[in-house]
């Protein structure tokens, strides 16, 4: 089994990137380690125990980590969601796990050391735990064997969604993210160019009607599936995190292709914007894969018959 740690600022769809990787059976879920992000860092570490719980994975260590950007202020998301961060979903759920003593980015290098070449860092937050993590430790980026993030728009200029040219893990700590991407590891950007096109609709939510998570699925979507509804336009809401998942489990879920690609940090205009040189003008060594297409069908399925598999 690949073993992985999850970076996470849960959040709905890191929610049910959670648990896709839990009910995947394919992950060694050595921990989680939680990050400032859609709502702050306390409500992260709650809905992420409560997650576990609700897999009945106690077992997975949460490590808290960063509870605001490297250099800026945070900006949280409820109106996309809610109040706590998951849609109320869990609100009355009865938890008794806690979140560990040790640090998130202490977590990261520790485990690394002691399994160099075998972790696969799946990160699908503001990049903040990482970005500290590889300036403490100089080998960190030999010891893990990849990072896969979710985050950027490298494509679709303009339809970003926190500024136009931005998505918002990216936007969120650009310093972070600029230290991530040069920090020498091997570098996936699972951005937003793909996960748009992964649509969880209300009749993908009915097909996991009698399921362990059809409730948990329906009810903390709910004002995320209304703001991407009125925003956006869309019939559903887009599977960003879970997806980031999908290509850990199956790489045939996004086609990818290697290129230089670098963040802004200054323009307040586009703050957070991910560039990537296709043609190779600055003529620097690629340093992350980017992706070009995606199996929205395939990892759609997928996801349901994961998440739909337990009564
Ligand atoms: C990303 O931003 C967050 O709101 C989501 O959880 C996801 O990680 C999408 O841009
Ligand atoms: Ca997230």
């Amino acid at each position: 089994m690949k073993k992985v740690i999850m970076d996470v600022d849960t959040g709905v769809d890191d929610a049910l990137a959670i648990l896709y990787g839990l009910e995947s059976g394919q992950l060694d879920m050595l921990g989680i380690t939680t990050v400032n992000g859609n709502v702050p860092l306390e409500m992260v570490n709650a809905n992420t125990l409560k997650v576990l719980s609700l897999a009945g994975r106690e077992d997975v260590p949460v490590h808290p980590g960063a509870d605001r950007p490297l250099l800026r202020a945070s900006e949280h998301v409820h109106h996309i969601h809610g109040d706590d961060g998951i849609g109320n979903a869990l609100d009355d759920f009865v938890y008794s796990n806690r979140c560990e003593e040790q640090f998130a980015a202490d977590f990261i290098i520790e485990q690394a050391k002691n399994h160099p070449g075998e972790i696969t860092l799946i990160a699908v937050g503001p990049l903040t735990n990482l970005a500290l993590a590889f300036r403490k430790e100089p080998n960190l980026s030999e010891w893990l064997d990849e990072v896969v993030i979710m985050g950027g728009l490298v494509s679709e200029m303009g339809r970003g969604n926190k500024l136009p040219n931005s998505e918002f893990n990216i936007f969120t700590d650009a310093e972070a993210a600029r230290i991530v991407f040069h920090s020498g590891t091997e570098t996936t950007l699972v951005s937003l160019d793909v996960t748009k096109q992964t649509l969880l609709s209300n009749s993908d939510i009915d097909t996991l009607e009698g399921g362990k998570y059809h409730d948990f699925v329906r009810q903390s979507t709910e004002v995320y599936r209304a703001f991407s509804k009125e925003r956006f336009n869309l019939d559903g809401c887009a599977l960003h995190d879970p997806l980031t998942v999908g290509y850990v489990l199956n790489r045939d879920f996004l086609r990818t292709e290697k290129h230089y690609v670098d963040v802004e940090t200054i323009s307040s205009l586009g703050y957070g914007q991910t560039i990537c040189d296709f043609s190779n003008l600055w003529d620097r060594p690629p340093n992350v894969n980017i992706c070009t297409d995606v199996d929205g069908e395939g990892f759609v399925s997928h996801f349901l018959e994961t998440l739909g598999k337990e009564g």
